[in-house]
Parts: structure tokens; C-alpha cells; sequence
């Protein structure tokens, strides 16, 4: 099953930050997970919350910010000073530093309560400069921007998100050409993850912190585990094969 770091190694780092993801890289993880938004000047910036105010020094809305302004702000607030000062990354920043890394990159389109105009064209835009396109998937909780996604690059596969149980997960995937089930890992049921089997669709499931529960995605022949602490999950996985 492949250990997928959740907004990198956010368990022990700043989430979303190049810090984090690159200690994601150094356990041997074999996906980074990242959000992205859109600045007001269409900078494409990775960073969970459509407010600042949780994980920097800052208050108020990406869109609201430029990115020269937006990078003032200390993404690793939450730290107490553990960490240096740090900036919410560009995902061109990221695009730089991923290319050259044996990894693969979930990139989550943050569309919910804001749906960004034109934020899937800017990160596939970046995906071709850096030739990426093989290297990346892209999942929401927004299904709108996944057909989007699709539409512009239909090689880049696709995985919803959902919270709550999709009962037949596997059929709505496979009308929309989705490749991937992103559900909430607990929630995951053994009747799904078979609907899932049965058309031919990938489940990754997140958020996995504990070993009981990612035991138990390998019992239901889950792909992924996005997890906040890919170093454990890496060696948990060593552990149980020796
Ligand atoms: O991709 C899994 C996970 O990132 C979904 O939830 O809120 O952490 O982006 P969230
Ligand atoms: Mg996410």
C-alpha cells in the first residue's frame, strides 16, 4: 500500500510547507498530498484553510491576499518557534524541488467554499512546464473541478473526496472516468471498498494516524494511506513484512 504524506510530514513539521515535504521524502514515502488555492494575483500557493488565520501569523482569506504579500506571513506559527520562519510555498516552488524527487504528488483542489477561477488550468499549466504530468493526480471534495480536471487532462487521474460513505463509490467513480475513492478512512466500509473493486477503482483513504486502522485498509486491498506521519506508517509497513 502506498504511504501518501498528508500536506507532507505534517505530524512533525509544518503542514504544507517545503520543510515538511521534504522529511516526507526522506522517510521513503511514496506520495506527497498538498492543497491548492489562488492568490488575488493567480498565484497557485499551497496551503489547507481558505483563511491564513490557523497556520500563520497572519488573518483573512488567500484570495484576498497578492502573493508578495501573502509571503510575509510565517506558515509555521503553530510551532511556537520550533521551526524556523517559514513561507507558504508556491506550487511552481514546489514543481522545482518535486521534479527531481522519486515521488508522486496528490494535489488536492481546494474548491469548496471557494470556487477559485481558474485554478485547475494554473496547476496543470505548471504541471506541463515541469513535465509532471506523470507524476501527479488530482483529488477535491469538489467533484465539479475533478470533471474539469479531466476534461483539460484526461491522463492525470482523478480521486473524490468524500467525508461521509458513498455507498456504491466504485459506480459514481466510474461514470465520471475517476480512477480513485478518497474516503474518510474510518468510515471506509467492506461493502464499498468491494463496490470499488468491482469497477475497477483505487481507494486511498485518509486521514491514517494509527496502525489499527491502516491494518485494516490493507484487509480492504486499499491503495493508499494519507497519513500525517509517513515515517511510522513506512516502518510500521517494514515491521509487519519481516
Ligand atoms: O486528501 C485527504 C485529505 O487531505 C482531505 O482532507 O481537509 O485534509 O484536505 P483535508
Ligand atoms: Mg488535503
Amino acid at each position: 500500500m502506498k504511504v501518501v504524506a498528508h500536506r507532507g510530514y505534517s505530524g512533525r513539521y509544518p503542514e504544507n510547507t517545503m520543510l515538511a515535504f521534504q522529511k516526507a521524502v526522506e522517510t521513503g514515502c511514496d506520495e506527497i498530498e498538498l492543497d491548492v488555492q489562488l492568490t488575488k494575483d493567480d498565484v497557485v500557493v499551497i496551503l489547507h484553510d481558505e483563511r491564513i488565520d490557523r497556520t500563520t501569523d497572519g488573518a483573512g482569506y488567500v484570495r484576498d491576499y497578492t502573493y508578495e504579500e501573502l509571503k510575509q506571513f510565517n506558515a509555521a506559527k503553530c510551532w511556537d518557534g520550533k521551526y524556523d520562519r517559514m513561507a507558504i510555498p508556491t506550487f511552481e516552488e514546489y514543481c522545482l524541488w518535486v521534479k527531481d524527487e522519486p515521488v508522486t504528488t496528490n494535489i488536492e483542489f481546494k474548491t469548496s467554499i471557494y470556487y477559485y477561477e481558474g485554478l485547475e488550468e494554473k496547476t496543470i499549466e505548471l504541471l506541463r512546464k515541469y513535465h509532471l504530468e506523470e507524476k501527479a493526480m488530482f483529488s477535491s471534495f469538489n467533484h465539479v473541478s475533478l470533471i474539469k480536471a479531466k476534461k483539460l487532462e484526461p491522463d492525470i487521474a482523478c480521486g473524490i473526496l468524500v467525508d461521509d460513505e458513498l455507498g456504491n463509490a466504485g459506480y459514481y467513480c466510474s461514470q465520471y472516468g475517476f480512477e480513485c475513492y478518497h474516503p474518510n478512512g474510518a468510515k471506509l466500509t467492506g461493502a464499498v471498498a468491494e463496490n470499488c473493486a468491482r469497477h475497477g477503482i483505487k481507494i486511498n483513504a485518509w486521514t491514517i494516524n494509527d496502525m489499527a486502522l491502516l491494518e485494516r485498509l490493507g484487509d480492504l486491498n486499499c491503495s493508499g494511506a494519507i497519513t500525517n506521519f509517513p515515517g511510522i506508517c513506512r516502518a510500521w509497513q517494514q515491521a509487519m513484512q519481516e
